[in-house]
């Protein structure tokens, strides 16, 4: 197979910072271990999220400069309702400034005491905003998603049987919606298939529930489907999306992943009754129903970059760079989730060290590694971000402990990515000297953002 390039030419750039490994220890103990904690600017490579990090096109730039500032009716609303009524289908378009805002609406509007908001799997800022109006907060992901090294092509699919399960044992009236969240994040970056969309409509429509997707990264949950599911191959990326959003009832969307922009976000869903609701809450906090606290550049930039996502040269060059990094590390014998996720490649740090205990944050200390030896950030999706502390002081762990090597979108060349390959190789080959990490404090809420951490003596 020939090379699949960036299919982009690179007309503005940064620096990167090189570090020597005294400075980096420094860097490291002074951040207290936690990644959040260090400066961007002491970063070799950063592979901490693929959120808001997207470089933006030429035109996206050009749509900064034509984004309309009017607080009420801006142009650019308009063309970001129209270029979202487009793919995604639904009539109500309510713009937010990110993600967790969409949560925050959508779930203090359905959620609540006695609630539950079943999903494939929740992320972090999903669970808890969900937790937060003291609803539960369900995971019902396929059992196939924690079998790490399993080839299987959908392994974000929802537990449909579990599902219906859960239905018959609560009932409908305690279930506001289900949430179907493409590709699954927190689940190893996984897709979920078409079947499994039809499927939990289906059930869901027997009993009158809602589906809601979260469309972070839809654009890569769709190519999965082009490549993986029969019938798929000759439909356009965009068919598929809008299929995919046929079978749910309203999407809630972080910009920041595939509409390739620094910030942004949004909802849009068909209930009137519903967006009204959310609209009343938006002008509360966010600002008037035609900006939602972003800027009119943001709303165009955000347009802009929702067509681009659903270009198939692109699509392609990011879901087949992605597989390079993670295929190659599998190759040479590195525990990685299996097949490659479309935004990261995920560490089995269970496996890869194997003799650090959860308890002592084996994705913390793999992260805390890279950092040392080659100034990559990476994060921890393991106990550290959803374990906790329990009444009498034990830490239940999360059932995987896991390292996001997260791709920012048109950021790094393949150069930087072989960079990343032979320092994680490094690593692993070294990974025996590598001890666990204790909390130095537990904060309550997302305590992975925060933590201070200090190395276990060995
Ligand atoms: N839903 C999913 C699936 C996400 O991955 C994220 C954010 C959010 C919602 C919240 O969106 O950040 O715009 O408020 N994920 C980032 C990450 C932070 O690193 O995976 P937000």
């Amino acid at each position: 197979m020939r090379t699949i390039i960036e299919p982009f030419k690179i007309k503005s750039v940064e620096p990167i910072r090189l570090l020597d490994r005294p400075t980096r220890e420094r860097i490291l103990a002074e951040a207290e271990y936690n990644m959040f904690r260090i400066a961007a600017a002491d970063v070799t490579i950063d592979l901490l999220t693929d959120s808001g990090t997207s470089a933006m096109s030429a035109a996206q730039w050009a749509g900064v400069m034509e984004g309309d500032e009017s607080y009420a009716g801006s142009r650019s609303f308009f063309r970001l309702e129209r270029t979202i009524r487009d793919i995604f289908g639904y009539r109500h378009v309510i713009p937010t400034h990110q993600g967790r805002a969409c949560e925050r609406l959508l779930f203090e509007v359905v959620g609540g005491p006695g609630k539950i908001i079943p999903g494939n799997t929740h992320f972090d800022t999903t669970r808890a905003n969900i937790e937060h109006t003291q609803a539960v907060a369900l995971d019902l992901p396929d059992p196939k998603s924690h079998e790490t090294s399993l080839e299987a092509p959908f392994k974000g699919d929802m537990d449909v049987a579990r599902l219906e399960r859960v239905i018959s044992e609560h009932g409908a009236a305690k279930i506001p919606l289900v949430l179907v969240t493409v590709t699954n994040n927190a689940a190893g970056g996984q897709p979920v298939s078409m079947q499994n969309m039809k499927d939990v409509r289906a059930l869901c429509q027997k009993h009158g529930i809602p589906v809601y997707i979260d469309a972070a990264r839809f654009a890569e949950n769709a190519y999965f489907i082009k490549l993986r599911e029969p019938g798929y191959a000759d439909v356009s990326a965009r068919d598929i999306a809008a299929e995919m959003f046929s079978y749910a009832d309203g999407a809630m969307m972080s910009a920041k992943k595939d509409a390739l922009v620094n910030i942004g976000g949004f909802l849009a869903l068909d209930d009137s009754a519903v967006a009204d609701k959310l609209r009343s809450l938006l002008i509360l906090t966010e600002g008037f129903t035609t900006y939602g606290g972003l800027a009119g550049r943001d709303l165009e930039a955000m347009a802009q970059g929702l067509e681009e996502v659903l270009d198939e040269d692109y699509l392609r060059y990011r879901i087949v760079s992605t597989a390079y990094l993670g295929d190659r590390l599998h190759a040479a014998g590195v525990p990685v989730v299996r097949p490659i996720g479309g935004h990261a490649v995920f560490l089995d740090a269970k496996r890869f060290l194997a003799h650090v205990p959860p308890q002592q944050f084996p994705g913390q200390a793999l992260c805390c590694e890279l950092y040392l030896h080659a100034g990559i950030r990476s994060v921890e999706i393991g106990t550290l971000m959803f374990g906790h502390t329990d009444e009498s002081g034990h830490e239940v762990c999360a059932d995987l402990e896991l390292v996001r090597l997260a791709i920012p979108r048109r950021v790094y060349t393949q150069s930087h990515i072989d960079y990343v390959i032979e320092a994680t190789l490094e690593v692993f080959q070294n990974r025996e000297r590598i001890g666990g990490y204790a909390l130095v404090d537990n904060p309550p809420v997302l305590r992975h953002f925060v933590a201070r951490l200090k190395p276990v003596a060995r």
